[in-house]
């Protein structure tokens, strides 16, 4: 299969080596990658969206934490971290897998590390295989955001099923809607499935409701930040009036993400944290609200996907 760009990888040994990172920021401009070689950078990078999504996210976080440990200033680098990002809980699993195993020595942290990302390549291959069966020849997808190979360590989430029904010659079409206000979609989403050759069409936002009217989608497929106990589910922001739409106009509606997505400790969307960033992003002109991510009611969802298989929001348990 086609070589995936990758947000992050491991350079050299556990005592001296660093992470070299995609800015996604710079994306789809120039393709720059950085050395992050201390946690405070890593700290940075996240707060930044330079490395972003879910899964990428836990992932770089632990990079980070082998970065602290460097200077046995592991237990700082863990909690520090934790502040990056309050609502991809992904971010918080990493790190306390990465506490569990209570030692600063940065070869064990650097394996466990790896054994994170590698764990997540496979878990985007088997969320893949079981979103096959749902792409037919000639189907419409419509995705938000990035849930891409960018946003994780393998094939993403939501693109995990695009790239292998791609891949086994099925033609498909991919509506990106564009994610204001940082443009994950136009940007990142656009970018990754174009140069493997998936035919995409980027929409904004506004746009989605004409679409799914002219009967151009067939399927949407989006990721998720933190998955509920009940199957409510926060992702971008953008997503939940999605699911709204897809109700309206009858198009099944799909989540996938993996089993490290869930948080069992949070009963239901409401106590899921969401990000509010900086309103710059938006205009600097006036006061702003910019919550980065929404919550979408289990109810509005036809399924989530998971490594497992397929799920019916209410029985995620
Ligand atoms: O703010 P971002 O770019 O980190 O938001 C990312 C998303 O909302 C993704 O859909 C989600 O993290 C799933 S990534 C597989």
């Amino acid at each position: 299969m086609t070589n995936h760009p990758k947000p992050t990888e491991w350079i050299g040994d556990a005592k001296t080596g660093y992470v070299k990172l995609l800015d996604q920021t710079q994306l789809p401009r120039e393709e720059i990658y950085v050395e992050v070689r201390d946690f405070k950078t890593m700290w940075q990078m996240i707060k930044q969206l330079s490395v972003r999504g879910a899964p990428a996210i836990g992932i770089a976080a632990a990079y980070g934490c082998v970065l602290g440990a460097q200077k046995g200033e592991f237990a700082h680098a863990a909690q520090y971290l934790t502040t990056s990002r309050p609502t991809a809980v992904n971010l918080f699993s990493a790190i306390e897998r990465m506490k569990s195993l209570t030692t600063d020595n940065p070869e064990h942290l650097l394996r466990e590390a790896k054994a994170i990302h590698a764990e997540d390549a496979s878990m985007c291959e088997a969320i893949g295989r079981h979103t096959l069966p749902l792409i037919q020849h000639d189907m419409g997808i419509l995705t938000h955001c990035n849930a891409g190979a960018l946003a994780t360590g393998g094939i993403g989430t939501a693109t995990a099923g695009m790239y292998l029904a791609h891949a086994e010659g099925r033609k498909i079409c991919v509506f990106a809607g564009e994610t204001r206000p940082l443009l994950q979609g136009a940007r990142i989403t656009a970018w990754e499935l174009s140069t493997v050759g998936i035919d995409v069409i980027v929409i904004c936002d506004s746009a989605v409701a004409s679409v799914l009217r002219e009967d151009r989608v067939h399927l949407i497929i989006t990721g998720a930040d933190r998955i509920a106990a009940n199957g409510d589910v926060a992702n971008k922001i953008g997503t939940y009036p999605l699911a709204v739409m897809a109700h309206r106009h009858e198009v099944p509606f799909y989540v996938a993400a993996p089993s490290t997505t869930i948080d069992f400790n949070c009963p239901h969307g409401i106590a899921i944290p969401i990000e509010e960033r900086n309103g710059s992003e938006i205009t600097p002109l006036v006061r702003t609200y910019n919550p980065a991510f929404d919550v979408t009611p289990a109810e509005l969802i036809t399924g989530i996907i998971t490594e497992t298989g397929l799920h019916s929001p209410n029985e995620l348990k």
